[in-house]
């Protein structure tokens, strides 16, 4: 049989269709700028973000993944640092560690938000450890405080792996100034996403955005003249421009979003499966800005092939908790290590929340999981 997707888990044409004349013009100028690489294109779009999230200094770079190396570098991380973090979560958060020697100590999550569990974190703690990165999945803020009393208690850093949480906060301060780094990711089917890849970091400290110039540009101090070993991890003034563009559309997309995710909790308990299904939890005060909207469905392997056959998209992230990873064996870590982590990846469901998704198509993902129930 095949299927035609009706629903999309996300449909990057419909954004282009409504900014793509801007788009097209902001491009139009970097190519006839002459000027490719940094410059003032990119730092124009830094200082706006800077503002705009509410953080004192903002590095563009090439990746989210090198936004987290970049920073880690800046860190100074070292072969054998001990660093804690959460297996839920897209692989370069622990990979990038790991590129670096250290050692990703995986502590479990805490079920109702799928963030990093502050308890687990204080367990963890060795003499080894160097410090934290906490993830903001899908959208949501885990809550600094608890970290940063753990943080200060034992001279760790925090950098949050805000990747998947721009615009959102907790109940002190924006993703990414809350720690003593943040690390975004432009992915384009990010909540702000470039044409490409490219990241950001932030900081609210002089020196430590310093250090993070010097690191994405091979750790250059002056042209040619090197006090550190650094990266090629620059952000494109193409991606830049781009990324101004939409900077500006970035806090109407993400109350769209809320707005998705608010009817489906309404729909959700119409139709009576706001039992069977475990919805988000909704108590962070209205800051988080559902980068996916994910759910814990029973008979979930049924589920996915009924909204496959019913044109619904869908997603599992992620599949396979990091401890469990090929690549990680040698940490020691095996199933039944991390449950928590170990039951989500085995229960979540990504369902479409995009901004253009539209009452008719979410009408259509509520009815295609209700009829699935109801059998
Ligand atoms: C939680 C998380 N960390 C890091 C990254 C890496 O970002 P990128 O794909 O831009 O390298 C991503 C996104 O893909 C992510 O979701």
């Amino acid at each position: 049989m095949t299927t035609q997707t009706t629903v999309p888990l996300l449909d990057l044409t419909e954004q282009y269709r409504v900014i793509g004349p801007e788009l097209e013009a902001a491009a139009l100028e970097v190519l006839r700028s002459g000027r490719y690489i940094l410059g003032d294109t990119v730092e124009r779009f830094e200082s706006a973000i800077a503002d705009q999230l509410g953080v004192a200094h903002a590095i563009g770079v090439s990746s989210g993944t090198d936004a987290l190396l970049v920073a880690l570098m800046a860190l100074d991380v070292r072969p054998g640092d001990e660093v804690i973090t959460t297996p839920f979560t897209f692989f370069a958060t622990g990979g990038c560690l790991a590129r670096l020697g250290a050692r990703p100590v995986f502590v479990d999550i805490d079920p109702r938000t799928y963030l990093l569990d502050e308890a687990a974190v204080a367990a963890a703690v060795t003499e080894r450890t160097r410090g934290i990165v906490p993830v903001h999945l899908f959208g949501r803020c885990v809550e600094n405080t608890p970290l940063a009393s753990i943080a200060e208690r034992h001279g760790l850093w925090i950098l949050e792996d805000a990747a998947q949480a721009i615009g959102a906060r907790d109940s002190t301060g924006p993703a990414g100034g809350l720690g003593d780094f943040g690390a975004f990711s432009f992915f384009p089917a990010k909540n702000l996403g470039a044409c490409g890849d490219a990241g950001l970091i932030t900081t609210n400290d002089a020196d430590r955005a310093a250090a993070a110039r010097r690191l994405r540009v091979h750790g250059e101090s002056s042209q040619y003249h090197h006090q550190q070993v650094g990266a090629n991890a620059r952000i494109d003034a193409l991606q830049a421009a781009l990324l101004q563009v939409k900077l500006r559309y970035l806090p109407k997309w993400n109350e769209a979003r809320r707005q998705n995710a608010d009817r489906y909790q309404s729909s959700f308990e119409a139709a009576g499966l706001s039992e069977t299904l475990t919805l988000p939890a909704g108590d962070d005060g209205g800051h988080q800005v559902f980068h996916q909207y994910v759910v814990r469905a029973p008979r979930r392997h049924a589920l996915k092939q009924h909204l496959a056959a019913s044109g619904i998209g869908h997603a599992v992230y992620y599949p396979v908790p990091l401890h469990l990873q090929p690549c990680f064996a040698d940490l020691g870590q095996r199933p039944g290590s991390l449950p928590e982590s170990e039951r989500a990846a085995e229960e979540v469901l990504a369902l479409p929340i995009y901004p253009e998704l539209g009452t008719d198509r979410q009408d259509r993902v509520v009815e295609a999981i209700a009829e699935f129930y109801r059998r």
